[in-house]
């Protein structure tokens, strides 16, 4: 069996899991190398799941004759440089979400990857989340009609820490959260977004309006044949993470989500009481793992991948519309740039 050789950059909490699933869940792929800014952290983990190369930097690892492609899991700021580096290389691509925190390294870093002959795709998992996935075949077989309303939650449980704000290497809210909703927005409804109107608070945090970011937003949106939408996105729900999404159509309504990790209501003497969901890497377990195998064997299959660079770009070019309406107060145009790949 051929098995396509793999780089993991970033083994932060993201990229370990990656790695973790390469290694001993994707029988495709051969998990060869790990790099990251932190050497030690690289080493760590190389040991860990038992790998015999571990890295500085990208521009070391990818001189790795046996790594086919690249996946990065670096913070915000460092996916469009890394896009380029590991594009240069010929190397194929499995990004973390957002595409890039500008639209200007954005497309140069898809200019990179079209120069280069490689395939991108871009970590928006919830593609290959079973109830997403299933809402999203039930929209294209026609069984709620015309999409009308798009509306969609996303809420960590636990605040970040300051020094997350402070180390500037993230986008803010809407590029790091909201985005997945973004994305959403256009592949449930099958349309693009034309326009959004954002409002925001720092209200109960205001240090982090210092670092230019929100606690929570609210962006309303306007889709390109006349449909309308709105995403609530927050940082620190408290009680659990919590995403949810209804899409409202001409002849009925699919609501994705659930508060709950598992199906089981305890109840006891203080009544009943949930096992809520508390974390992104156990709600969405297995749209990683799907992910991952669906990378490998659209990469060895030569086939274009599910969740393409565009893909990427289009949801970023909201997010900045978003950022423009937050800053200015107004609605906002989503301008959609040419994409080179
Ligand atoms: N798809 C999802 O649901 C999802 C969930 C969480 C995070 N993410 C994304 O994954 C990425 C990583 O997030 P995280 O929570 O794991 O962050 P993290 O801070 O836990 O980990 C980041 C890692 O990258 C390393 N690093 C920093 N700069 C680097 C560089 N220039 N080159 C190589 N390594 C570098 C750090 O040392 C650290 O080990 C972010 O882009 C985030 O938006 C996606």
């Amino acid at each position: 069996m051929r098995k396509l050789g793999i780089g993991v950059l970033g083994v932060g909490e993201m990229g370990k899991r990656h790695a973790e699933n390469m290694r001993r869940l994707v029988p495709e792929a051969r998990l060869v190398a790990i790099a990251d800014v932190a050497a030690q952290r690289a080493q760590q983990v190389a040991d860990e799941l038992e790998i015999d190369h571990s890295y500085a930097s990208l521009e070391e690892m990818v001189q790795h004759k046996d790594i086919d492609a690249v996946l990065i899991a670096t913070p915000d700021k460092f996916h469009a440089p890394s896009i380029r580096i590991a594009a240069a290389a010929g190397k194929d691509i499995l990004c973390e979400k957002p595409l890039a925190t500008t639209l200007e390294e954005a497309y140069g870093a898809l200019q990179e990857v079209s120069r280069a002959g490689v395939r991108l795709q871009i970590g928006f998992m919830r593609h290959y989340d079973p109830a997403y996935a299933a809402a999203k075949k039930r929209i294209e077989a026609g069984e709620i009609g015309t999409p009308v309303i798009f509306k969609s939650v996303g809420r960590d449980k636990d605040e970040p820490p300051m020094a997350a704000y402070q180390s500037n290497v993230n986008g803010m809210l809407f590029y790091s959260n909201t985005i997945h909703d973004f994305d959403l927005a256009r592949w449930l409804m099958q349309d693009e977004v034309s326009e959004v109107h954002a409002y925001s608070t720092t209200a109960i945090r205001p240090e982090v309006a210092r670092y230019g970011d929100i606690v929570a937003g609210v962006v309303n949106l306007k889709f390109a044949h006349g449909a309308i939408g709105n995403i609530e996105s927050y940082v620190q729900a408290v009680y659990g993470y919590d995403v949810r999404t209804e899409i409202i159509g001409s002849k009925g309504s699919i609501f994705v989500g659930t508060l709950q990790r598992t199906p089981v209501t305890f109840l006891t003497t203080h009544g009943s009481n949930k096992n809520l969901a508390d974390h992104f890497l156990s709600q969405f377990a297995d749209a990683y793992l799907a992910e991952a195998r669906d990378f490998v064997h659209t990469m060895l299959s030569d086939r274009t991948p599910l969740v393409t660079g565009v893909d990427g770009l289009r949801a970023l070019e909201i997010a900045v519309a978003a950022e423009n309406s937050h800053l200015q107060g107004l609605p906002f145009k989503v301008s959609q740039g040419k994409a080179a790949h």
